[in-house]
């Protein structure tokens, strides 16, 4: 297939979707930052189970990333994108400009509290207030039924949910699975950052992640030992290792039913992130 033609202003978004709907299509959006991995196109097929439009966002928001962030060298290959999006069920990729998407006087801001307070905003304090804003923003934009997102960004999709749910925003949000390197590195486009022997080394934060998920130790004691392997694996540091209830990433209690484990870890200037179900 023919790679697809972006569309880059949100009118003519608009008229493409309300064309799919006059069709008696359901609408899907995958909201993505570009550098389009397997993880992606997961995303884009399991959408595709549930919809017949399906559209693919790239835009790299300015507004999550930090001014000592990674903004101006994070990873931009359009071209390569759209030619893996042509063997997939996408239908139509959205391209908006970041003029478009925050005109000059831009004066409003989304901020979620609730599931963003700590762990990714401990270290990246502006980051869902971004992500909240630009999602939002797609959400009105594409009005579409279902929106889907990685849990590899776990707090992330508990904030959008929330953020969906607290302003009635009328579209479901689904979870897609994390999809990993042969060695459980978690697919992310900043993993072309990592120099070889970092490369080698990251593959230790799935395993290290993994016995914190199925520790029978208290969680301190489980999160201490995490910490410690990371450390010993070779990451410069260790942002987070901790169990949390993984409906509202509370600190567990006797109240929860279902955990989460989640590490955060720095190799030098790269940050990787991963989490899974705990016992
Ligand atoms: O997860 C991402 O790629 C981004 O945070 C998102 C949700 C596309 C918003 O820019």
């Amino acid at each position: 297939m023919a790679p697809l033609s972006p569309f880059r202003r949100i009118d003519a978004l608009r008229d493409y979707v309300r064309a799919c709907r006059a069709d008696g299509h359901r609408v899907g959006l995958v909201p993505t930052m570009g550098a389009l991995h397997a993880g992606h196109l997961s995303l884009v097929e399991a959408i595709g189970r549930h919809t017949d439009t399906v559209i693919v966002s790239i835009f790299v928001n300015p507004t999550q990333f930090a001014a000592h962030e990674d903004l101006d060298t994070y990873p931009r290959h359009e071209a390569e994108d759209l030619e893996k999006l042509a063997s997939t069920c996408a239908t139509a990729v959205f391209a908006p400009s970041a003029g478009d998407m925050y005109p000059p006087g831009f004066a409003t801001s989304v901020a979620v509290e609730g599931p963003a307070n700590g762990l990714e905003s401990d270290m990246r304090p502006h980051f869902f207030a971004g992500v909240g804003l630009v999602v939002t923003k797609l959400l009105l934009q594409t009005l579409p039924d279902v929106a889907i997102f990685g849990e590899k960004d776990y707090q992330q999709l508990l904030v959008i949910r929330r953020l969906v749910r607290d302003l009635d925003i009328p579209v479901e949000i689904i979870g897609g699975p994390i999809i990993r390197e042969a060695d459980g590195l978690a697919m992310s486009s900043r993993n072309s950052y990592l120099s070889p022997d970092q490369r080698a080394i990251a593959g230790r934060l799935n395993h290290v992640l993994r016995e914190l998920a199925e520790a029978s130790d208290p969680p301190d004691i489980a999160e201490a030992a995490a910490r410690q392997a990371l450390l010993e694996a070779g990451f410069s540091e260790v942002d987070y290792a901790c169990i949390r209830d993984a409906e509202t990433l509370a600190a567990p209690d006797k109240q929860t039913t279902r955990r989460r484990a989640l590490i955060a870890a720095r190799l030098g200037d790269i940050r990787l992130i991963d989490n899974m179900q705990a016992r």
